[in-house]
């Protein structure tokens, strides 16, 4: 096999939690390391492509020559990966905040003696995944996603990819049990239109090789 075989694709990854602003000093964010996404990235520029990985806040290092874009919202996520189109490839490993507070506040929320306790309206973010996958011309060929569940993780995650219209689906327990988010290792099960398959617990970079091989069997089918 060719050394670099997704040399001229173009890949998007996403990595991270999302922040999503309360004041200018607090906001509500996830468990998510970035190491499941980074190491995607790093083994799609390994095989070849050429990889813009959009990441929320993380304390993983830029992965080498990958174009890295740092953000820290769903909505800036989404635009990064809007302008980051069009690509063949698309992986979405990022831990996407569903729901943002609906009215950011201006300034630093006050606690101010009277014993008020603020409450937050929250509204939905947009959905990434579920948006590139419904592009028409400019859906990458190969869209694949995440599946974090906590129970019945195939059938909830068979049913995520019909849902969000993506081709493949990496499901993973992330019961806190298993020390998915923020841990070295992951066990998948992929979900493909052919089915299911079960992985052996793998470290994330095993994972994302093993990811990045199949990706390559895909398009040289
Ligand atoms: O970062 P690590 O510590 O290494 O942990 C890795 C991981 C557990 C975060 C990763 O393996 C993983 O499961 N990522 C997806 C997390 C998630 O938000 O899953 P979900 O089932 O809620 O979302 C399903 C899919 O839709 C995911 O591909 C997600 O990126 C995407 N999504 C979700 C919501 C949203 N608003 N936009 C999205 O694109």
């Amino acid at each position: 096999p060719a050394a670099r075989p997704l040399a001229g694709k173009r890949a998007i990854v996403t990595s991270g939690p999302t922040h999503e602003p309360i004041d200018p000093v607090r906001y509500i964010a996830n468990r998510s390391s970035g190491k499941q996404g980074h190491a995607i990235a790093a083994a799609l520029a390994a095989a070849g492509a050429e990889v813009t990985l959009v990441t929320g806040p993380t304390r993983e290092p830029d992965p080498a020559g990958v174009t890295v874009k740092h953000i820290e919202t769903a909505r800036e996520m989404l635009a990064g990966v809007e302008a980051a189109l069009p690509a063949d490839i698309a992986v979405f490993a990022a831990a996407v905040a569903d729901w943002r507070v609906a009215e950011e506040a201006g300034q630093k929320l006050k606690k101010d003696g009277s014993g008020q306790i603020p409450s937050l309206s929250m509204t939905e973010n947009p959905d990434i995944l579920k948006t590139v996958s419904g592009l028409g011309g400019t859906r990458p060929s190969l869209v694949v996603g995440f599946a974090a569940e906590t129970e019945m993780v195939v059938a909830h995650a068979t049913e995520k990819r019909a849902r969000k219209g993506c081709d493949w689906i990496l499901a993973n327990d992330v019961s806190p049990a298993t020390g998915t988010f923020g841990g070295e290792a992951n066990t998948i099960h992929l979900i493909t239109g052919a089915g299911s398959e079960d992985w052996p617990k793998l470290t994330k970079k095993e994972v994302a090789e093993k990811l990045a091989t199949r990706i390559v069997e895909h398009f040289s089918a």
